[in-house]
């Protein structure tokens, strides 16, 4: 296993439900690091560029609707295989479908407001981080 970094994101629903502490108490708990975090209430273009992969879905327009109806919290997440360890605290895409005792299972209710993001790969990672974060605002540790 290699020490990773991955990029998170406490969706407007979970910023609503005051479940930041809770949310980023579970990736310390699991041994992860926040090396980096900003609050931000994301622009249609900002959010739809973060998820421009998803262009031609049917869900898109929702879901940049959603992601931009309140604040997000973003943070680079660091630790030994952070990329999967992450996915796995978060749980299934659809909170329905999401393992009990993951974020999903526990914070949300619906796939189109499933609390937090995660990235899903090596490569997602790098991009979502520096979609996010310069280089002077990651502080390693
Ligand atoms: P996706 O990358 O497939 O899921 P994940 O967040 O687990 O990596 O999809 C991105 C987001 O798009 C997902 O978190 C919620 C939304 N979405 C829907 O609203 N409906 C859907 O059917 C899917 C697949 C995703
Ligand atoms: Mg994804």
């Amino acid at each position: 296993m290699a020490t990773e970094r991955t990029l998170s994101i406490i969706k407007p629903d979970a910023v609503a439900k005051n479940a930041i502490g809770d949310i980023i108490a579970r990736f310390e708990k699991a041994g992860l690091r926040v090396v980096a975090a900003k609050m931000l209430h994301l622009s249609e273009e900002k959010a739809g560029g973060f998820y421009a992969e998803h262009k031609e879905r049917p869900f898109f327009n929702d879901l940049v609707g959603f992601m931009t109806s309140g604040p997000v919290v973003v943070q680079v997440l660091e630790g030994e295989d952070a990329i999967a360890k992450n996915r796995d605290l978060m749980g299934a895409t659809n909170p329905k479908e999401a393992a009990a005792g993951t974020i999903r299972a526990d914070f949300a209710e619906t796939i189109d407001a499933n609390a937090v993001h995660g990235s899903d790969s090596v490569e997602s990672a790098e991009r979502e981080i520096n979609y996010f974060f310069g280089n002077d605002e990651i502080c390693p540790r």
